[in-house]
């Protein structure tokens, strides 16, 4: 009898259930017992994430032969785990959900950022927020967490630090995305033409992820936030413009974060004086569950300007569930999330 955790993917062959499957085939205290995909039932894993070939010979399963397990990661887009979510936690002791369906506290929410209404409200208020660096504790003793979104990780973990202990006066997050935060599924604006080589604005203002940043760090008017679709696969960077009530210095800035971010083993403050390197990228990142944060003051006009690189199918999706799952069953926190960045 293994004592590893038994877990189960549910939307399996997508881009973060294929990053779950890479991170969690490495862990040491996982054992995968099933992956399902309804496209893709019988067929080799390998067919959906060519990259895994000679690493596993698992094969997807339809969703409706589920089991029982220790634990679904559930991959879904959004909208449909809300449908399964009570017959999926009698299947399981505990769930992780990388969609959108459990992340908002207040049912109303989804109603005006997502324009449906809620079809299971009562579990919202027990599903844990899914950022370690912030929950924590609640994490470890939760059964149920909801994963952030990518651009929100990108946002909200650099900018929590400044708003635990300053007045803010105004925050714009200003988000270059890769092309595979939008999912395998295509469209018209994923088409290589319509896509490759763009800088394009795709919703200036009123993205739903802009709720999870409001809830997250107490703000309402006060925080805007623009993303860009840009060319890249993975990744994100945000450049985040803070305007503050209270005098600060650099020196006050690094102090925040290393008090925060000092011993957390996936935040990296990145701020050099020379070089090419002297801020975050996305391209260093790119595979690993790192959040790069660093900042500059603009003395001119008193502006903070922090920067922030994740890798949007890891620290934004898969490794933070994964990091999240190691709280859930105490055991270590990096297991199966060692990989390191490429360079060049
Ligand atoms: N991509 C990112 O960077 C990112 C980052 C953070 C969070 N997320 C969130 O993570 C979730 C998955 O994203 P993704 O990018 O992996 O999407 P995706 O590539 O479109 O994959 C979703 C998978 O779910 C399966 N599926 C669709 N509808 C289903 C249903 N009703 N029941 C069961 N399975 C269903 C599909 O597989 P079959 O049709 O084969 O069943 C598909 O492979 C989304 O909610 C997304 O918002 C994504």
């Amino acid at each position: 009898m293994s004592d590893k955790i038994r877990v189960a993917i549910i939307g399996g062959s997508g881009y973060v259930g294929g990053e779950l499957l890479r991170l969690l085939l490495r862990h040491p205290n996982v054992d995968i017992a099933a992956i399902t995909s309804r496209s893709q039932a019988g067929k080799p894993v390998t067919r959906a994430h060519p990259n895994l070939r000679g690493v596993t010979a698992l094969k997807f399963s339809a969703p409706d032969e589920l089991q029982t397990y220790d634990t679904l990661f559930l991959a879904l887009p959004h909208g449909s785990s809300m449908e399964q979510m009570r017959e999926l936690t009698k299947v399981a002791d505990r769930v992780i959900d990388l969609g959108a369906d459990f992340r908002l506290k207040n049912s109303e929410d989804y109603s005006t950022w997502y324009g449906y209404e809620h079809k299971c409200p009562e579990f919202l208020k027990d599903f844990v927020y899914g950022i370690p660096e912030l929950h924590r504790e609640e994490i470890q003793k939760t059964r149920w967490v909801a994963v952030p979104g990518c651009t929100s990780t990108s946002a909200i973990i650099p900018l929590w630090p400044l708003v635990k202990k300053y007045r803010v006066k105004l925050i714009v997050v200003d988000s270059k995305v890769g092309s595979s935060a939008g999912g395998l599924e295509p469209g018209p604006d994923s088409h290589h033409p319509e896509r490759a080589g763009v800088v394009r604005s795709f919703k200036p203002s009123g993205h739903r992820h802009l709720a999870e940043m409001e809830q997250e760090l107490g703000l309402a008017k006060q925080i805007s936030f623009s993303p860009h679709a840009v060319e890249l696969i993975r990744g994100i960077l945000s450049t985040i413009h803070v305007f503050m009530e209270d005098a600060f210095t650099e020196k006050d800035i690094w102090q925040t974060y290393l008090q925060t971010y000092g011993e957390e083993p996936f935040v990296r403050i990145v701020k050099e004086r020379t070089g090419i390197y002297r801020f975050p990228e996305p391209k260093l990142v790119a595979g690993t569950n790192y959040c790069d944060i660093g900042f500059e003051k603009d003395e001119r006009t008193g502006r903070l300007v922090v920067m922030s690189a994740i890798d949007n199918l890891v620290k934004g999706a898969a490794g933070q569930a994964v990091q999240c799952l190691n709280l859930m069953y105490g055991v270590d926190e990096s297991a199966g999330l060692d990989c390191v960045g490429l360079h060049p």
